[in-house]
């Protein structure tokens, strides 16, 4: 006689009883959960209903983006993928800012946002609502020239020009941060939070970012370094090379002038 052969004394078999038991056990577990699901069900009617996400923008599709640029409000319609660069340009109407590679690696996009610098090239506009944008346009205060800029004429800092908005941007942020105490890989000590006394390796270092294909890095550096140390600054030797009094290197603060119909780029 086989095990399947004997029965109990209902005259169920051995397999008889263990589908009985597993029928009896897989019922209990069903009650459970939904018992459990009709827990949960209730908990979710009784919460406020999530807010609504927003509904994706469509490809292609356009919304309206107000920008703060220079201390002036811009209100523009741009496609989610323009980049803050061409916001600037084709948008915005401030050509200042150069396009160089469009891709990260020259540096001539240079602008700063909420005083540090970036590559707006780098950017999408729509992430820079709401955040404070200085372009070379406004670098310099109301009453002249940035004291960057004044030293970027005083040693030659220049010849085409190109590179230069994006070179200014990025030195007027290299003096803050060494002011704040920003290490860079060549500072000798990276756990000091003091100013940072920039030498010539260190501008170099800091402004490593900005390349300028006429070759202009001697003028570059000795413009950076007369700000930076005005006290080693050489005394002027002739009239296309006088010396300067900077008053502030901080940025100047736009005068707020909203306009609601910026010009826009032909
Ligand atoms: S144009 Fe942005 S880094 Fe070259
Ligand atoms: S001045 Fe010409 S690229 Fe720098």
């Amino acid at each position: 006689m086989t095990p399947d052969s004997a029965h109990d004394e209902n005259g169920l078999s051995a397999r008889g009883v263990a589908r009985r038991r597993f029928l009896r056990d897989s019922g209990a577990l069903t009650t459970g959960l939904a018992t459990a699901g009709a827990a949960h069900a209730q908990m979710m009617a009784t919460q406020p209903a999530a807010p609504a996400a927003a509904a994706p923008l469509a490809a292609g599709a356009q919304a309206p983006v107000r920008l703060n640029i220079n201390g002036r409000d811009y209100e523009m319609l741009l496609e989610s993928r323009v980049t803050l660069l061409d916001a600037l340009r084709e948008y915005a109407g401030l050509m200042g800012t150069k396009k160089g590679c469009d891709r990260g690696q020259c540096g001539a996009c240079t602008v700063l946002v909420n005083e540090r610098r970036i590559n707006a090239c780098l950017a999408l506009a729509m992430t820079h609502v709401g955040d404070r944008i200085v372009t070379i346009e406004g670098i310099a205060p109301a009453s002249g020239l940035h004291p960057v800029q004044q030293a970027f004429i005083a040693h030659d800092g220049f010849q085409c020009g190109y590179c230069t908005p994006g070179q200014i941007c990025s030195a007027v942020a290299l003096l803050d941060e060494a002011r704040a105490g920003d290490a860079s890989v060549v500072t000798a000590d990276v756990t000091l939070r003091t100013p940072v006394v920039l030498s010539d390796d260190e501008i170099r270092e800091r402004m490593s970012g900005n390349l300028c294909r006429c070759g202009a890095y001697a003028g570059i550096v000795a413009a950076v370094r007369s700000v930076a140390n005005p006290a080693a600054r050489p005394v002027a030797d002739s009239v296309s090379n006088p010396v300067i009094t900077p008053v502030s290197t901080s940025v100047a603060t736009p005068v707020a002038n909203p306009v609601a119909d910026p010009p826009k780029a032909t």
